[in-house]
């Protein structure tokens, strides 16, 4: 907003799962544009929009909201484009032609599964806490999706040339994400959407081995762009600079 000279603003607002219809009615009452979605909300907040786009419909997660001038509110998808950009920016060598490790079934998981599938991944192994979801989520979206027990995260990992973490393990206030990662390809990619903090212990592990670790703020970035368009009408440039500015506060 400030590199743009643009007069708004976009604030942080924890929203208890039991408020969140009130919450959206508040943002049109307040002459909000529009709004970021993030954990729990991406998949609950559906039925409480007026509409979804086509692709928030299929991935069945909603991480922004536009508002039209006459109150409507609409749910789109970004997290998809949002994590291929940075991956695409951070880790250039990365091949989609390989297979991935996906952990976590939420929201996020949902559109880092169809990108990666859009991407022409041959194989995807989705590992969850609870199977039951990974199944579901498997179900639903189809394609190269194999779900893989929890327990067994360390050995499916075998081979792949890149894991994303999209659990909130590793989060500041949860548990680390523990997992060996000595089966992974060597030149694997090891991804953490987690940005809070920047440097998880997945990716102080991965660092350690050697793997290449990219880290969650480039897809924060990254999935704000469309946002950003569609609220202020212009389309915002990530570059180093940018994310020094957020990294300051
Ligand atoms: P988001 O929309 O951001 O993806 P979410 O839907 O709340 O958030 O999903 C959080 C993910 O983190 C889920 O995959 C969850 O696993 P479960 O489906 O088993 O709940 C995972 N997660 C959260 N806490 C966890 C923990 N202590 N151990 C393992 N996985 C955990």
């Amino acid at each position: 907003l400030r590199r743009y000279a643009i007069d708004g603003a976009f604030v942080p607002m924890a929203v208890p799962p039991d408020h969140l219809a009130a919450g959206l009615h508040g943002l049109r009452a307040l002459g909000f544009r529009g709004a970021n979605v993030t954990v729990p909300h991406k998949e609950a907040v559906i039925p409480l929009l007026d509409r979804c786009d086509a692709h928030a419909a299929r991935i069945g997660a909603v991480n922004t909201i536009v508002i039209a001038p006459d109150g409507t509110m609409e749910g789109r998808n970004t997290d998809g484009s949002g994590f291929l950009e940075n991956l695409r920016a951070q880790a250039p060598a990365w091949n989609p032609d390989r297979s991935a490790v996906v952990l976590g079934a939420g929201g996020a998981a949902r559109a880092v599964l169809v990108a990666l599938s859009d991407a022409g991944c041959p194989e995807i192994r989705l590992i969850n806490r609870t199977r039951a979801r990974a199944e579901r989520l498997a179900a639903d979206l189809g394609g190269p999706i194999r779900v893989v027990d929890w327990t067994d995260r360390a050995e499916s990992c075998a081979g792949a040339g890149l894991l994303v973490n999209t659990s909130s393990l590793g989060m500041a206030g949860q548990p680390p994400l523990e997992i060996g990662l000595d089966a992974l390809s060597p030149d694997a990619v090891v991804n953490d959407i987690v940005y809070t903090p920047l440097q998880t212990p997945l990716l102080a592990a991965a660092a350690a081995c050697g793997l290449h670790a990219v880290d969650g703020l480039g897809m924060l970035l990254h999935q704000a762009k469309p946002g950003f368009q569609a609220w202020f009408g212009v389309e915002p440039t990530v570059d180093p600079a940018l994310r020094t500015a957020v990294l300051a506060g």
